[in-house]
């Protein structure tokens, strides 16, 4: 903690930077990856993105049956960010191995697979069939959407449940499991519960629990009512949450939240993060994760970095930070 920059002693003939980080017996060469439900199956940037230059991206979540999504308009802007309810729109686990989990393989970076389910034993059937498929190499648990009524909000709200789910899917995959936490909760009472059940990384955070509303029609802005925010407004909620659970946890952190430039990311990282996700500012900015690897690279020069890992979790004085002062 703390070392402070070596900027001077470097910053004459600065060494090769390595940005590959570890999640578990997994390298990735940088800790940029594309965040589930923005990324759809990783081919779909294909026109903006080269996969060789990435970490990695999570796949839209799957789920154990076809899934038509909500109803229209599921997305709205928002200040600072966007409220969507898309409903967790998917054609099931059996056609997604069946047809897109080949593809999904092939792409030159870790793909990482989006699992939701509305019972335990689900998530556990999903992880089995992955299984049967071959190939994975690790899950992300979604446990915490908000838009789905019968899709993980319970659970993702209850660190019991969030543990047998995760000791579930421990039992039946040797995929590096992840845990997605929900921001619509207690994320460190969450955290621990995944970690007690075997999680071998945690994500955070999904979506926080937003409503617009058009007052000349004085209506919800999204069909569904409530959405879930993202974008640069929940960066702090996200960079709050990922400090919290670093404190408490040893297991490698994914931070997501409103990260958009290198200067986010690298928030992210100083505070404790092994890896981020993009989100929302694909949408706007498909090359946002190509300019986030640089700007990473340029940072770990300026500061005499040889590695990205020698800036995780560097935060100054981050042991003197008061939780829960406000105002
Ligand atoms: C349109 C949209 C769809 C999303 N779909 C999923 C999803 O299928 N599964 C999931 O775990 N998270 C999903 N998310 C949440 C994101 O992965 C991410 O956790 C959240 O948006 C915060 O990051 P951001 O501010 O960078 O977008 C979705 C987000 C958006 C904006």
């Amino acid at each position: 903690m703390g070392t402070g920059s070596k900027t001077t002693e470097k910053a004459a003939n600065p060494a090769p930077v390595s940005l590959e980080v570890r999640l578990g017996g997994i390298v990735l060469r940088n800790p940029v990856l594309a965040a589930s439900g923005t990324y759809g199956y990783g081919a779909e940037y294909h026109d903006f993105v080269d996969n060789e230059t990435i970490g990695g991206f999570v796949t839209k979540s799957v789920t154990p049956r076809p899934r038509r999504g909500n109803p229209h308009p599921r997305v709205a802007e928002t200040p600072s960010g966007m409220l969507n309810s898309i409903g967790l729109e998917n054609a099931g686990i059996d056609e997604f191995l069946a047809h897109d989990w080949p593809d999904v393989l092939e792409e030159p970076c870790v793909p990482i697979l989006s699992i939701a389910a509305g019972t335990v034993d689900e998530y556990v059937e999903m992880c089995v069939k992955v299984e049967r498929a071959g190939g994975v190499r690790a899950i992300e648990v979604n446990l915490s959407c908000p838009n789905v009524k019968e899709g993980g909000r319970t659970f993702g709200a209850d660190p019991a449940a969030v543990e047998a789910i995760m000791r579930g899917c421990k039992n039946v995959t040797g995929a590096f499991l992840i845990a997605k936490l929900t921001p619509n909760a207690d994320t460190v009472a969450i955290a621990q519960g995944a970690e007690a059940g075997g999680a071998d990384g945690l994500s955070l955070i999904n979506t926080l629990l937003g409503l617009g509303v058009d007052v000349e029609r004085r209506k919800p802005l999204l069909a569904m009512g409530m959405g879930g925010l993202s974008g640069p407004a929940v960066k702090p909620v996200a960079l709050a949450a990922t400090y919290q659970v670093c404190r408490v946890t040893t297991l490698p952190v994914i931070g997501i939240g409103g990260i958009a430039t290198w200067k986010d990311a690298a928030e992210f990282l100083v505070v404790g993060a092994t890896a981020v996700q993009v989100g929302t500012a694909l949408f706007a900015n498909p090359r946002a994760m190509n300019e986030i690897i640089e700007g990473l690279t340029d940072y770990c020069v300026r500061h005499g970095y040889d590695s990205v890992t020698d800036m995780i979790g560097t935060l100054e004085r981050g042991d003197l930070i008061e939780e829960g002062v406000a105002g």
